[in-house]
């Protein structure tokens, strides 16, 4: 087979990607690993970022958003022995959040790819990524089968196991990480949740409180990175929450039993460059965040964003300058959101082994932040997401 963009990857970079280069008129294929159906079944994100709500716009992809997605202005935090505290997105950014699903975007994206007739396979194997400095290509197996595409570019869309990363070279890549002790419990149940999306710090852990719909409702507590999902049955789930949220908030949670509880674990982690040869790499490929600061889907929206204008100017324009500057261009916003991301995990998570220095110091950030207008305005344009680059 041949193609110009080979597109390694059907998560939500890969498959915008696709779509954003069929609206300029640039062929891809993207290769799967999985069917679409265990795509489609992974719960993850859920706050948009105004400009990933624009790009979804711009794109003709925000059809179902705009109808059932709900508009996000700020969020609340609720602080062991504290008075609540409203960060007020909206009165420092001028910009609107929206809680909208990872799940809806990339059914949507699906439907986009199949009604252009743009070409996916799935369930391949053994991908392997060949000359990224020359010709490149790709093989794999599907069903036994061996397969190649050749093709101008490589995008390496395929999440942080996926082998693009690791196809550039040891000695030119750089990697920066960070691994947390803990990771966040996760359930779906179908109860109203609460008035507003909520973090609370509380001396057992973090907790949250977010949504997906007005009849969903998404929790998470803070738990071990030993911790099994066998050990947390709804009722313990319920009770730690209980305990870490307020008790003048307890009348808003509607308990009921989890349809979907997971653990995720919490990591911060760059690969630089983004670039090697003819290889390009986007979203979680390239970096993971922290869920903390709801980052990691708006990440690889902004990663698409500056590549697909790259190649769109690459083969409308037959200029490199987009493609040279992709690396650094993007990797402006992704340490920008590494940053916060990590500040938000320091200020709401309890760490094992901390002592009571650092309890004093979280304190005392909660304390700068909740008194000090200059200080929300510089959270809310770190937690809006840094503008574009031209
Ligand atoms: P992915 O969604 O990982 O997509 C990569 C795709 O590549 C996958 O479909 C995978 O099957 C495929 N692939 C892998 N290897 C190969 C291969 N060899 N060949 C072909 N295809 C391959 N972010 C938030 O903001 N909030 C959250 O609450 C949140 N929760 C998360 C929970 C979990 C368990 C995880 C893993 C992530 C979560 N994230 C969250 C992060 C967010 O979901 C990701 O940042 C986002 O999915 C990145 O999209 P992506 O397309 O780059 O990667
Ligand atoms: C979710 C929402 C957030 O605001 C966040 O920081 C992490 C996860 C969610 O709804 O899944």
């Amino acid at each position: 087979m041949r193609t110009q963009v080979c597109i390694i990857g059907g998560g939500p970079a890969g498959l915008f990607l696709a779509h954003v280069l069929h609206a300029a008129g640039i062929e891809s294929i993207v290769i799967e690993r999985q069917t679409k159906n265990h795509v489609l079944s992974r719960i993850r994100a859920g706050v948009l970022e105004a400009g990933t709500v624009d790009l979804l716009r711009q794109y003709g992809l925000a059809g179902r958003m705009d109808r059932d997605g709900m508009p996000k202005d700020g969020t609340r935090i609720f602080w062991e022995g504290k008075e609540d505290f409203w960060i007020d997105v909206i009165r420092w950014t001028g910009k609107r959040m929206m809680v909208w699903g990872q799940t809806q975007i990339t059914e949507d994206l699906y439907a986009a790819r199949e009604r252009d007739g743009g070409e996916m396979i799935f369930e391949v194997e053994n991908v392997a990524l060949h000359d990224l400095d020359g010709a490149p290509s790709v093989t794999f197996e599907r069903h036994g089968e061996s397969q190649r595409i050749d093709c101008d570019f490589i995008a390496g869309c395929d999440g942080f196991h996926g082998p693009s990363r690791k196809a550039i070279p040891a000695e030119i890549r750089r990697e920066y990480e960070r691994v947390y002790p803990f990771g966040w419990l996760g359930i779906m149940v179908e109860k109203p949740p609460m008035k507003e999306i909520a973090y609370a710090y509380h001396s057992e852990g973090f907790a949250m409180a977010s949504r997906r719909n007005p009849m969903l409702s998404r929790y998470y507590v803070q738990v071990p990175s030993t911790d099994k999902v066998e050990d947390w049955s709804d009722d313990r789930f319920w009770e730690a929450l209980h305990r870490r949220l307020p008790e003048h908030a307890h009348g808003e949670i509607e308990t009921g039993p989890s349809i979907e509880k997971s653990i995720a674990p919490l990591r911060s982690f760059v690969a630089e460059p983004m670039r090697w040869g003819k290889l390009f790499l986007a979203g979680d490929a390239a970096h993971i965040v922290p869920q903390t600061g709801a980052k990691g889907l708006n990440l690889a929206f902004s990663d698409v964003f500056y590549l697909s204008r790259a190649l769109i100017t690459h083969f409308r324009e037959n200029s490199d300058r987009y493609l040279d500057s992709y690396s650094q261009m993007a990797l402006r916003r992704v340490w920008a959101a590494e940053n916060i991301s990590w500040r938000m995990t320091k200020l709401l998570h309890v760490f094992p082994g901390e002592d009571p220095f650092d309890q004093k110091i979280r304190q005392n950030d909660f304390d700068l932040l909740a008194g000090s207008e200059d200080i929300q305005r510089a959270f809310a344009y770190e937690y809006i997401g840094l503008p574009f680059e031209d």
